[in-house]
């Protein structure tokens, strides 16, 4: 089973945005991601629309080929219209406040059940596949079952920060989320902070790993390499992936 690619495409309109008119062309970024290679695209919007906005959503999703992966609270209502009338492949819902500059944690699936099962109902309805964003702990992935996702997103901030200091420690608690998703029947996604030098080592040490969103890293390094170039060098990190498992 091959681990898809979404390109997170937020800092594209952050950039577009920081001057006012269309430069660079979102749409045009997302056509080109997907012919260079990405397996999907996500977008991220959110209340104050400082990078992508709801219009782009509404005009990317119809040139979306791949798979098309649409992050953000429920909490807020224009977002829910956003999804249910955009009918992306997937919804990954994230608890983030309005304000804040990314997200920094995944939800209480214990205390937030009930909550959480009502909205993955709302989309799942409507023929969108779910993903919860988590933490990499035992009794929330196993928590995340009992609201009906379809999957979990693993927060992989805190791989990434210790990854150069010691990297078997750094995902062993993703080893064991991944291993609680399977037994509960729950598909992975992972994202946050993966980059080209610890994409691999992710992808290969975590079981039944499906889909990783990535953004900041990887237009950061299209600015040195090009956006062709540098989303075959992710590819090959997934790749490497496959071949040594
Ligand atoms: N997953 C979620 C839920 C996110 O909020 C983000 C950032 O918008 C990402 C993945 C991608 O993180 P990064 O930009 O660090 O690759």
């Amino acid at each position: 089973m091959s681990v898809k690619l979404s390109v997170n495409i937020n800092k594209i309109a952050t950039l577009r945005n920081s001057r006012g008119g269309n430069n660079p062309n979102v749409l045009q970024v997302a056509v080109d991601c997907q012919r260079f290679g990405a397996d999907g695209i996500t977008v991220h919007p959110r209340p104050d629309e400082r990078h992508i906005r709801y219009a782009d959503v509404r005009d990317i999703a119809p040139i979306i080929t791949t798979e098309f992966n649409i992050e953000g609270n429920p909490r807020e209502d224009k977002f829910v219209e956003l999804v249910l009338d955009v009918k992306p492949t997937q919804v990954t819902l994230v608890p983030d406040d309005p304000g804040q500059l990314t997200s920094n944690h995944g939800w209480d699936t214990i205390k937030e059940k009930n909550y959480l099962r009502s909205m993955a109902e709302v989309f799942r309805n409507a023929g969108i596949r779910v993903s919860i964003f988590t933490d990499p702990v035992e009794r929330i992935v196993a928590a995340a079952a009992d609201t009906g996702t379809d999957r979990v997103e693993l927060y992989t901030e805190d791989y990434a920060r210790h990854y150069a200091q010691d990297r078997e420690h750094a995902i062993a608690a993703y080893v064991v989320a991944a291993q609680t998703a399977a037994a509960h029947g729950l598909g992975l996604n992972a994202g946050h902070d993966l980059d080209r030098d610890n994409l691999g080592y992710f992808a290969t040490h975590i079981p039944g790993l499906q889909e990783v969103s990535i953004g900041h890293a990887l237009i950061a390094d299209a600015l040195y390499y090009g956006l062709e170039n540098t989303i075959q060098m992710y590819r090959r990190a997934l790749h490497q992936f496959m071949s040594n498992r």
